[in-house]
């Protein structure tokens, strides 16, 4: 026969496992906790059904749960009582973030706790740094102070990791230059520098109530049709000191992944958000898709395509089906 014989290593399962060339692992998830300021909320979010807004004095049992099931680093997102218009909650010591990061890392100090750097969730106008009063645009250099002081709080509540998502110019040059000062020399910097204004965070905001009020944030997010361009947002944030790079969103942008991968040599965050999320939770829920098989196919084309770590709501899950599955 004069043709190559490609089923032979499909033969069977061993021989299958064997040449596998992607794998994924516990240590490279990292979970996502919305946490609210009032007390005594467990609310889950309609549009992100098994996530829930949760308040510190009942966080822990999601933290325990989570660690039982071997994850071990957690993205905190805070939902403040009072928001301003400089976002002011987002760099208060006593803020939500800070007593949430400070009761993860006094449950369990081994928990790798990443602190999202913005002030969205901070602001009465719901965008991401303060506005100019007349263009309503967000002023990127008055906004990078408040960001690093943002950082530095959040560092010295316990943060590992920093981990901005804002999207200003110049933050991870600013935000390392801060954190150094005030002694945080080895806290890493894991940029969200190539992150695209995109619909599927809808959900989020929802979660984390922090929709913009007026406009959207194109003049700041990338735009969805752009390849080169993450590459130049690549370049500024390896220049500027990032430890990490996080492509944001993921399964729409793989091809970006892989772009950072083939260009870089920092590790490589694939968050996999909220309407990601949503959208497989909608089709298993309705029986039209198998959430288990749906949900670790997705997770290994992001390995696949370059991914080291995966931000992902499907954390806990993805725990469960690699202990009882064979993956
Ligand atoms: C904060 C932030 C957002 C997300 C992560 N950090 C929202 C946004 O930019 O609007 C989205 C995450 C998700 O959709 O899961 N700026």
């Amino acid at each position: 026969m004069n043709f190559d014989r490609h089923r032979r290593l499909r033969s069977s399962v061993n021989m299958r496992n064997m040449v596998r060339e992607t794998a994924l692992h516990k240590r490279d998830l990292i979970y996502p906790i919305f946490v609210i300021e009032k007390d005594d909320v467990k609310k889950e979010i309609s549009s992100m059904p098994g996530i829930y807004q949760l308040s510190l004095n009942i966080m822990d049992e999601e933290v325990h749960e989570a660690y039982k099931l071997g994850i071990r680093a957690v993205i905190l997102f805070g939902i403040p009582n009072r928001k301003d218009a400089c976002g002011t909650g987002a760099y208060d010591d006593e803020g939500i973030i800070q007593k949430a990061t400070r009761k993860v890392k006094s449950l369990y100090p081994d928990m790798l706790v990443l602190a999202d750097t913005c002030l969205c969730e901070y602001t009465d106008h719901g965008h991401c740094g303060v506005l100019d009063e007349h263009t309503h645009d967000v002023i990127n250099d008055e906004t990078l102070p408040l960001l690093v002081q943002t950082a530095v709080s959040q560092a010295k509540a316990g943060a590992d990791i920093i981990a901005p998502s804002n999207m200003m110019d110049g933050f991870v040059t600013e935000i390392r230059k801060g954190l150094d000062e005030a002694g945080f020399v080895n806290v890493p910097i894991m940029s969200y520098g190539i992150k695209y204004a995109s619909a599927f965070y809808g959900p989020f905001r929802d979660a984390a109530e922090s929709a913009p009020s007026h406009g959207d944030r194109k003049s700041y997010q990338m735009d969805p049709a752009n390849r080169l361009e993450a590459m130049l947002e690549l370049e500024s944030d390896l220049k500027e000191g990032c430890d990490m790079m996080i492509v944001k969103p993921a399964l729409s942008y793989l091809d970006i992944i892989r772009d950072v991968r083939n260009n870089s040599n920092v590790p490589i965050v694939a968050y996999n958000v909220s309407g990601e999320y949503s959208m497989t939770k909608a089709a298993s829920m309705n029986g039209w898709v198998d959430e288990e098989r749906i949900v670790m196919e997705q997770m290994l084309s992001m390995k696949r395509a370059g991914a080291d770590m995966i931000i992902t709501y499907f954390a806990k899950d993805i725990c469960k089906y690699l202990d009882e599955g064979e993956y």
